[in-house]
């Protein structure tokens, strides 16, 4: 029996079973790469990351540890490119192995600015790691060492992801109506 969709989503892009067999790959893959590592950290980026930080966490082996950070966008910064942390980490990452864990990356402004914050700081390693990437020729080229799907640009909503922050925890990745935003 199929669960009839939420009336603000215009089809499912992502289904569960689909994303639930690529953050395994992910994890196994991560698993792969930090062999013989004591300890990584993974930090999300709030709010998006929220329930692909804690699958993706679930379904690690390497011994690993989780921390957030949030960001801001100043007013136009979608033009601008200006992003300010308003949730920073509990601790220094000097001398640790850090992943950078996001939801999605679509102008890049995000985690281009993140990556270059928690670089300076002087980690002994750090990569990235990101559910979704937005087809966008035009977005800026940000280092992402781990990606799960890449998508067209469309407004996507679920697993996470909203719109003024609704339907984050659709189970599915789904494509949000154009009536939706267009009437607000
Ligand atoms: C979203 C998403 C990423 C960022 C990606 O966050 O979670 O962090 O936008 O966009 P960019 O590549 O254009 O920078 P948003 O600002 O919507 O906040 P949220 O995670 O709290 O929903």
């Amino acid at each position: 029996m199929s669960i009839p969709l939420h009336p603000d989503i215009e089809r499912v892009l992502i289904d569960e079973a689909t994303l639930r067999a690529r953050v395994a790959e992910l994890a196994a893959q991560i698993d792969r790469d930090y062999a013989g590592v004591d300890r990584l950290l993974l930090i999300g980026v709030l709010k998006g990351a929220f329930i692909f930080l804690a699958d993706l966490a679930r379904q690690l082996h390497v011994p690993h540890a989780v921390d957030f950070m949030a960001v801001s966008s100043y007013g136009m910064a979608a033009v601008s490119g200006a992003v300010r942390i308003v949730l920073d980490l509990r601790e220094p990452i000097e001398g640790k192995h850090v992943m950078l864990v996001e939801d999605i990356v679509d102008s890049g402004k995000t985690l281009a600015y993140l990556h270059h914050v928690l670089a300076s700081r002087g980690p002994a390693s750090l990569r990235t790691c990101t559910l979704l990437r937005k087809e966008r020729p035009e977005a800026l080229s940000v280092p992402i060492d781990y990606l799960g799907f890449t998508i067209p640009d469309v407004w996507v909503v679920g697993y996470g992801l909203d719109y003024a922050d609704t339907h984050r925890t659709l189970p599915y990745i789904g494509v949000l109506k154009r009536s939706v935003y267009q009437r607000a």
